[in-house]
């Protein structure tokens, strides 16, 4: 509407232009003897059409860059708003799993440093290392699913109640993979249980057929789970669970990831464990992983 309005403006003012100049060539072609006084009134009409012209370009030019600058502004808020949004939901999902088994979420952040050091000592770019911090966080988000009297169950879990949970990783692929934002990550969770030597769930999937951030969390999640309580036994130490992670290279885990867990060795990995209990240390926080951080 508005260009139509300027079209028109413009048109208008070229006319009266070309009409007052046309005039002026008829006065000087078919007179021969014009004053100095027709000259000068039929120039000063020629100029201030030009004045016009230019006072109006000069208008629109002016009113088109405000409008751009109002445009650019309105978008800019509208992606921040759209990111405070997407973190929003993060803290949303992260809230949800955390009021229905706090201990989840603390093994959550454990996982998420382990993984990301051996992330970082494979040579992983930032990018994946966000994907992994992000998938480490809501890994676990599909036992939101699992019934209170399995999650939360202290003594040993029966075959059924063990098939319950065995389900939470589709079930969390099925709430991430919805998301946008964050679907990037829905590989890793519904694969994070899967096993090198094909023996894990829900597909058993064998060796470099499962992407090497799920191989990557699946050895970061059997470190936490091995240096945690469990009902039916103590916390083992570090050392403990980096000999069974090394003893178990190429059958349960992906020998590459064994590596360079060896090679952070027991003291680094026993560092991170006491480093994510401060949640200023955590290299990546869960609001700062979407869309890095903007
Ligand atoms: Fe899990």
């Amino acid at each position: 509407m508005k260009n139509i309005r300027l079209a028109s403006e413009l048109t208008l003012i070229s006319g009266t232009y070309f009409l007052g100049a046309y005039f002026l060539y008829r006065k000087v072609s078919l007179r021969i003897s014009i004053s100095e006084r027709e000259i000068l009134i039929y120039s000063g009409l020629v100029v201030a059409v030009w004045v016009l012209y230019l006072v109006f370009s000069g208008y629109h030019f002016l009113n088109l860059g405000k409008q751009l600058r109002v445009k650019t502004k309105r978008e800019k808020e509208a992606a921040k708003r759209l990111n405070q949004a997407c973190q929003g939901t993060i803290k949303a999902l992260i809230s949800a799993l955390d009021c229905r088994d706090h201990a989840t979420w603390v093994h959550s952040t454990r996982v998420v440093g382990y993984a990301m050091a051996i992330a970082a000592q494979m040579g992983l770019d930032e990018e994946e290392q966000h994907k992994l911090a992000l998938a480490g966080y809501l890994h676990d988000i599909g036992k939101i699913g699992v019934p209170d009297h399995i999650l939360l169950k202290k003594s040993k879990l029966l075959p059924e109640e063990w098939e319950a949970i065995k389900r939470h990783p589709k079930i969390g692929y099925e709430i991430i993979h919805q998301l946008d934002f964050v679907n990037n990550t829905a590989d890793i969770i519904l694969l994070h249980h899967e096993h090198y030597d094909g023996g894990g769930y829900p597909f058993g999937l064998k060796g470099e057929k499962i992407p090497l951030t799920a191989r990557i969390f699946a050895v970061a999640d059997a470190l936490d789970a091995i240096t945690s309580d469990r009902p039916y036994r103590p916390a083992r130490s570090m050392e403990y669970a980096v000999q069974e992670v090394c003893s178990l290279s190429g059958q349960q885990f992906c020998p590459q990831c064994v590596k360079c867990v060896e090679a952070l060795g027991v003291e680094h990995l026993s560092q991170i464990e006491q480093d994510v209990k401060q949640p200023d240390k955590l290299k990546f926080k869960p609001e700062e992983l979407i869309y890095g951080g903007v």
